[in-house]
């Protein structure tokens, strides 16, 4: 497809994304308490080159020249996240943390720039977790009150609530294969999570809608697997990677084949009467997630399974109950995550959400491509790999919005190169390059590329429209 052949929907939001333990540095300032994510950086061996995300891209002192690239770029929507340890350090609201956020969402609306915040995007207090953190029931409560407190310091100006961002990371890379932050391996633990996030989700959406007085539009964000292969393997790890969420947030149940798959691990007696009620809150859109899509298949029994994800390989599978499932290699062209390369899966994504979820709205929050990229002798990034990768996964949504899929966005993965977990600052997503030690930005050709896809894009009978 040509941009001119293109065609999206009228209000169709462009964006791009990022997350405040990525970027924003100053963990110790203005009364910022540590996440779990300061613990984990800073435990050796979790960790690539032992980074942490104390200064990352230093956004939190340099985010005015951050949203004039945003304005820069065109771009109608922003989508960052919110630290949850820097606004309630300790459990008690904080002024000045709560102020950088305000400031932020101001200088986005002064220059025409839809705020998109996201709650939780893995940065966990580390006192939440000392307390038990989300295999704990209370922290699903103190969660919403959080929320409750973002909706009244930032609910007149915020466009779209998003309450987490991937629970599914969350839940089974933090508690299951312990490679992300806290770093525990527990399968039990990691279920038990899983349902304290979806009844998290619910009750700070009840706790916004309650105190929120302007129009706003509410969401979660799933990274949604795109599992191919056998029925059975794919049926499997659907369930404990996407219906494990999707069931109870947009159905309110669990689906039985997810509770026989896992019972020998749980009896999930932590779901009480009455959860399922609060974690089923109506959704004006759901946020997917896409970077690659996932082979699977059954174990023959020849050798032992491989386990493992994209991520990094973990000694416990973040798969709980799907012992007899394979995670084969991924094959053809990678990128630098070593994750495959292939736009027909958004596509094919998308098309499977409309059809199970029809009235569901959907965005794509994050998509993009970390490569080995680096200024070439004339100090600019020539990123004509991301470019492809940006422009065949646009194409997919747009033949996605042509089978009649309700898409209503879609957000680059990322504004800027970031700390990208337990890769550390070895993995570049952003359309823009920061130099670490000097945190200078430089627009990649990525960036440019995509504003003028914008700018081209975009119907004229949008160009003025709200
Ligand atoms: C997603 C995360 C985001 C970033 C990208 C590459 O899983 O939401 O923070 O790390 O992957």
């Amino acid at each position: 497809m040509t941009d001119s052949t293109r065609r999206f929907p009228a209000g169709f939001l462009w964006g791009a994304a990022t997350a405040a333990y990525q970027i924003e540095g100053a963990a110790a300032e203005d009364g910022r308490a540590p996440s779990i994510w300061d613990t984990y950086s800073r435990t050796p061996g979790r960790v690539r080159d032992g980074d942490t995300g104390d200064v990352a891209t230093d956004h939190y002192h340099r985010w005015r020249e951050d949203v004039a690239a945003v304005a820069d770029l065109g771009l109608d929507a922003y989508r960052f996240s919110i630290s949850w340890p820097r606004v309630l350090p300790g459990g008690h609201s904080n002024p000045r943390g709560w102020d950088f956020y305000s400031r932020l969402v101001d200088a986005l609306l002064e220059r025409g720039v839809k705020p998109v915040a996201t709650l939780y995007h893995w940065d966990l207090p580390q006192d939440e977790e000392d307390r038990g953190g989300w295999p704990a029931r209370d922290t699903a409560h103190r969660f919403a009150e959080y929320a409750e407190q973002a909706g009244r310091v930032l609910g007149d100006r915020v466009h779209t609530w998003t309450t987490l961002n991937e629970p599914w990371c969350t839940a089974f890379l933090g508690y299951g294969s312990g490679v992300h932050a806290p770093g525990r391996a527990d399968p039990a633990a990691a279920l038990a999570a899983a349902h304290h996030l979806n009844l998290g989700h619910g009750l700070a959406l009840r706790a916004l809608r309650g105190v929120v007085r302007s129009p706003a539009r509410y969401s979660v964000t799933l990274n949604v697997h795109h599992f191919r292969g056998d029925p059975e393997a794919v049926r499997k790890a659907d369930g404990v990677a996407n219906r494990v969420f999707l069931g109870p947030m947009l159905d309110g149940a669990y689906p039985a084949d997810v509770l026989a798959d896992t019972a020998a691990v749980t009896d999930w007696s932590f779901v009480r009467d009455g959860d399922l009620a609060d974690v089923a809150q109506p959704l004006d859109v759901l946020g997917v997630n896409y970077y690659n899509p996932t082979r699977v298949r059954m174990w023959r029994g020849d050798g032992a399974p491989a386990n493992g994800h994209g991520h990094a390989v973990a000694a416990a599978s973040p798969f709980v109950g799907c012992d007899d499932v394979e995670f084969p290699a991924p094959s053809g062209p990678l990128t630098a995550m070593g994750w495959p390369i292939d736009a027909s899966g958004l596509e094919e994504l998308l098309v499977r959400l409309h059809r199970d979820h029809p009235g569901v709205p959907l965005t794509v929050t994050e998509n993009g491509a970390a490569f080995p990229d680096e200024p070439g002798p004339d100090g600019e990034v020539h990123d004509a790999d991301r470019i492809a990768y940006l422009h065949d996964h646009i194409d997919a949504v747009a033949r996605a919005a042509v089978r009649g899929v309700d898409v209503r966005g879609y957000f680059a993965w990322s504004l800027l190169d970031n700390f990208e977990w337990a890769h550390g600052y070895s993995k570049r997503f952003g359309l823009i390059r920061v130099d670490y030690p000097t945190g200078r930005r430089t627009w990649k050709d990525s960036a440019r590329w995509y504003r003028d896809t914008i700018r081209r894009t975009r119907a004229p009978r949008d160009a003025s429209a709200g």
